[in-house]
């Protein structure tokens, strides 16, 4: 079979593009917690990714970018391509901060694909002269690029700016837009409005000129200023994605709006004709409770339809947990998470999400564990793969649940038992689990686990990820994390998988009904030292039905010279 390097740089050949050669082993030394396959830049700071899309047969990845620098600053549209989003192509920013209305920085936004052409644009808001946020666009020099890489601004930017009730710096983000029935284009911009987190409404014909409705799609008093607002469509009927201006019957609209460094999500009808929008989930709310996409280190994602794959595919920025010094000292800041696949879930009462399957191609040797018992106190070693490296899936099963621990509140916050109740804590079923990035002492640990409880009416299984031992130094954030999974532990099995890649571990728990996302910053447990476990900490046996772990090899994310 050919390799994804030849084809990837036959690609580069095929299109008379040169690229740099890849790091060496050396540098990953130096550099033990830089990733393998999750995408960053070979350095300098980033955060949100930005309009990502399929267009013309390519990927296109756009995210907030410092070219001078670790930290936060001279902000620009990084871009990135692919044709596989696994392996990666770093070109020229699409847009660096020159004008009067962008100088400050070209903060986030969308692309949106008009249908004339096809030609896709890109909304985004600039931070001006005057630090005020206004909205620009800006579209593709020459469409017969396959890359699309040269851009220019509009000459009629910024096309808004905050004006009336919208204050000068809350006004930002356009999301991808959407056509209504009457052949109008809408998209939403995040605001604060009387301290009210809100997704204001535009209106246009063209695509060009926007226009403000009179009432916002969506607001929360609960909540204050709304990031980088997404609004789609999900299918009721099976797990394929929908075109953000799809119409029709048996679906249900997502409006995900990012604030309190957290991607919280509310579901919904919505009427393109009214431009209502009926929440059917719990409303939006600081809480731990709440639905998010990743109840770990996840913020201003952005989702777009993968028309190649029917589905719908979201980005997210995952952030350091290490200090402002460590990115000086690293030359770099911030990660994408690996892309994911997004649906509304059996139940349709949440939504599910799910690595792209592209990346099983980066697997390499693999290690199988067939069903066994795992007794009070196992602890067994996955060896002989890439533990720093991997790509983690095991599933467990309970056959006896009456000695369940009972919890005193359905409303419990997951969060919060976790911190209560870590990995070493023993409890009556779980926690059970893995252990990633394990020095060969235990001294270092980064524990993803189970636990399951009797609350009034039902089980409930909590997951956990617990970075409080996952480094020997001191200053690294060492938070715990923890979600709810929606399955019900008798009749269902409980499944982990888990990308470990060097400095994060994403976990996404009962096939990605919820995802957990840490940053973990070893000293011990790097590269070879780093060591996988499975466990079980509980008094109960549990049994492990099966375990697959994969050493994944390295993405090629290349920068083009
Ligand atoms: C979210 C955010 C956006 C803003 C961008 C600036 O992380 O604060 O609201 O456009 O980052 O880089």
């Amino acid at each position: 079979m050919v390799s994804v390097g030849f084809w990837f740089l036959s690609l580069c050949l095929f299109f008379g593009v040169r690229v740099h050669a890849s790091s060496s082993s050396t540098t990953k030394d130096l550099q033990p917690y830089r990733t393998g396959f999750h995408f960053q830049p070979p350095k300098n700071w980033i955060n949100d990714p930005n309009g990502p899309m399929y267009f013309n047969g390519v990927y296109h990845l756009f995210y907030q970018y410092n070219p001078y620098g670790p930290l936060w600053g001279n902000i620009t549209w990084g871009h990135s391509i692919s044709h596989d989003l696994v392996n990666w192509l770093i070109l020229e920013p699409a847009l660096t901060p020159k004008e009067t209305y962008d100088i400050q920085g070209c903060l986030s936004g969308s692309t949106t694909i008009l249908p004339t052409g096809p030609k896709p644009i890109i909304l985004y808001t600039g931070q001006d002269i005057n630090g005020s946020q206004v909205q620009n666009l800006a579209t593709p020099k020459n469409l017969s690029d396959p890359f699309l890489k040269e851009w220019v601004k509009s000459s009629g930017n910024p096309f808004l700016t905050p004006v009336n009730d919208i204050g000068p710096t809350l006004f930002r983000d356009p999301s991808t837009a959407w056509i209504g029935p009457d052949g109008k284009w809408r998209m939403v911009i995040g605001s604060e409005i009387n301290g009210h987190g809100t997704a204001l409404l535009y209106y246009s014909t063209d695509g060009m000129k926007w226009t403000r409705s009179k009432k916002p799609l969506h607001f929360s008093s609960e909540t204050n200023m709304w990031e980088c607002p997404d609004f789609y469509p999900v299918s009721n009927v099976g797990t394929n994605g929908l075109d953000t201006s799809f119409q029709g019957n048996n679906t249900i609209h997502v409006l995900k709006a990012s604030f309190n460094n957290h991607e919280y999500y509310v579901l919904g009808t919505y009427d393109p004709k009214t431009d209502m929008f009926h929440v059917v989930s719990n409303d939006f709310k600081v809480s731990n409770a709440q639905f998010q996409y990743d109840y770990g280190r996840f913020y201003a994602s952005k989702s777009f339809y993968d028309s190649a794959k029917q589905r719908r595919v979201i980005w997210g920025w995952v952030n350091e947990g290490d200090s402002e010094s460590d990115a000086i000292k690293k030359g770099w800041s911030g990660l994408q998470s690996f892309p994911r696949s997004i649906w509304l879930s059996d139940t349709r009462k949440q939504l599910v999400q799910w690595p792209v399957k592209e990346i099983e191609k980066l697997r390499a040797k693999q290690v199988s564990i067939k069903s066994r018992e795992l007794k009070s106190g196992t602890l067994l070693e996955v060896s002989s793969i890439t533990a720093s490296q991997a790509d983690v899936e095991v599933t467990f099963s309970l056959s006896k649940l009456d000695k369940t621990e009972q919890i005193d509140s359905e409303v419990a916050d997951p969060q919060l038992l976790c911190n209560q109740k870590n990995a070493s804590l023993s409890g009556s079923i779980g926690p059970f689990g893995i252990l990633a990035l394990a020095s060969k002492n235990m001294t270092e640990q980064t524990a993803v686990f189970f636990r399951v409880f009797k609350g009034p009416h039902k089980f409930l299984v909590l997951m956990c990820s617990d970075q409080s031992r996952s480094s020997i130094a001191q200053e690294v954030d060492k938070s715990i994390y923890g979600a709810f999974l929606d399955l019900d532990p008798l009749h269902e099995k409980i499944s982990l998988r888990s990308l470990i890649d060097h400095s994060i571990v994403e976990s996404f728990g009962g096939e990605g009904l919820a995802c957990i996302t840490a940053r973990v910053y070893p000293k011990v447990a790097i590269n070879k030292q780093a060591k996988l476990y499975v466990f079980n900490n509980g008094k109960e046996n549990v049994t492990m039905s099966s375990l697959n772990a994969w050493s994944m090899n390295k993405a090629q994310i290349t920068p083009m010279v």
